[in-house]
């Protein structure tokens, strides 16, 4: 494999994720960072050799074979755009875009353009999810007949709690479904290998106005036009019925994507909050946990476990999983992307996109 050199945009919270990530990824180098604010500081407590606070600046002048975009959202396009004009590979955050018909444009740019482009949805890359796929696809779990579950954080639940996310103009169509709601759609389709048919969704702002703090310490109230929560039925493409509940307002739940698939032999249960371990729900024996061990899994699942059995792997290791795959891909076409690609990233864009209009209509939306 040939030696990627790679330009990190935003080093914020999850920009760091990705150095973190891209340090333990073999035969990357990042070359460069960018960001509008106090990247000569980040470089160098890095070691990254340049920092640019333009990224059209950073594409320009250096030789890149990749991008990571840690942006906020509404960025992600002419971002992206960019790097693909440049014949640049992408790795972008989610949501993929602020707007549905970004995504249209940027997944039909990669296309023309030959560039790998993935959306950086990761929960396709712990061991246990992986595990999940492969027990569904070899019939272990019967047919599919409901996909349950929801994504719960409690970083947003006080009124004095403020983020770019809270704003439509930041933040794009939506700010919950397409925050963490994304990753929950995601995992729901990848791991069934089903799509998304129709919605029906109830969204619910709490707080329509925050109080903001500045950096003196003085206060002001904003307003806020995205919802705080959303409640969401699915229609899958076999018939199956499925739901999810997704908030940034629930007290002691830090970050928990949780997810059930039950079919007509058992029932698969996995919670990132116990990322290692997958559970087996059956009804004429005794439910059953995997854990993650590679011994025990699927080869594929086995192949994202970089440690034995009883090291905890979690979130940094499902990024450092997802670009080790996305690098490979590149060098090695015959082998099968299963990270979520850009025209992965347009269908859950069409699937949030119905979901927001389903709010507002308060009717079921068929998913274009
Ligand atoms: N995959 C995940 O689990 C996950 C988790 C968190 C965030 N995210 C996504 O990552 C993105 C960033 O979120 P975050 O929480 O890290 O935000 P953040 O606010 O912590 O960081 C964003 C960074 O981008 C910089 N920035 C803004 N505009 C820029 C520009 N034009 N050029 C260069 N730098 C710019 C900011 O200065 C900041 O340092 C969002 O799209 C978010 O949805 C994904």
């Amino acid at each position: 494999m040939s030696l990627k050199k790679i330009g990190v945009i935003g080093t914020g919270f999850i920009g760091l994720a990705h150095i973190d990530a891209l340090r333990r990824t073999k035969n990357v180098e990042i070359t460069a960072l960018c960001d509008t604010e106090n990247v000569k500081e980040k470089a160098e407590l890095y070691h990254i050799p340049q920092a640019f606070s333009d990224y059209q600046a950073m594409m320009d002048q250096l030789s890149l074979d990749a991008v990571h975009i840690c942006t906020p959202n509404h960025t992600h396009y002419p971002i992206a755009m960019y790097a693909i004009d440049h014949g640049i590979h992408v790795i972008c955050e989610k949501p993929f875009t602020a707007r549905l018909d970004e995504a249209e444009e940027l997944a039909a740019a990669a296309k023309k353009a030959g560039v790998s482009a993935a959306v950086n949805l990761h929960n396709r890359f712990y061991p246990m999810t992986n595990e999940m796929k492969r027990q569904i696809e070899q019939g272990k779990t019967g047919d599919v007949v409901a996909v349950t579950g929801g994504y719960v954080q409690d970083w947003l639940l006080f009124d004095t709690d403020f983020n770019w996310r809270l704003l439509s103009k930041n933040a794009g169509l939506t700010r919950i479904v397409g925050d963490i709601g994304s990753h929950w759609i995601d995992l729901a389709q990848f791991v069934t290998g089903l799509k998304i048919t129709e919605v029906m969704a109830e969204f619910h702002c709490v707080y329509p106005e925050r109080i903001f703090t500045n950096k003196d310490g003085s206060q002001k109230s904003i307003a806020v036009d995205t919802e705080d929560m959303a409640a969401i039925l699915f229609r899958f493409e076999n018939g199956a019925l499925g739901n999810c509940f997704v908030s940034s307002m629930q007290a002691g739940r830090k970050n928990k994507t949780y997810l059930t698939v039950a079919g007509k032999i058992s029932a698969l249960t996995w919670d990132s909050e116990d990322s290692n371990n997958l559970e087996i729900g059956f009804r004429e024996q005794p439910n059953r946990i995997i854990t993650k061990d590679p011994n025990l899994l699927s080869p594929h699942a086995a192949s994202l476990s970089g440690y034995p059995g009883g090291h905890v792997e979690g979130f940094p290791d499902a990024f450092k999983n997802h670009f080790q795959h996305f690098y490979e891909t590149i060098d090695h076409p015959d082998m099968i992307p299963e990270y979520a690609s850009f025209s992965d990233g347009l269908q859950e864009m069409h699937v949030i996109e119905a979901i927001f209009e389903s709010s507002k209509t308060r009717k079921w939306v068929k998913v274009n």
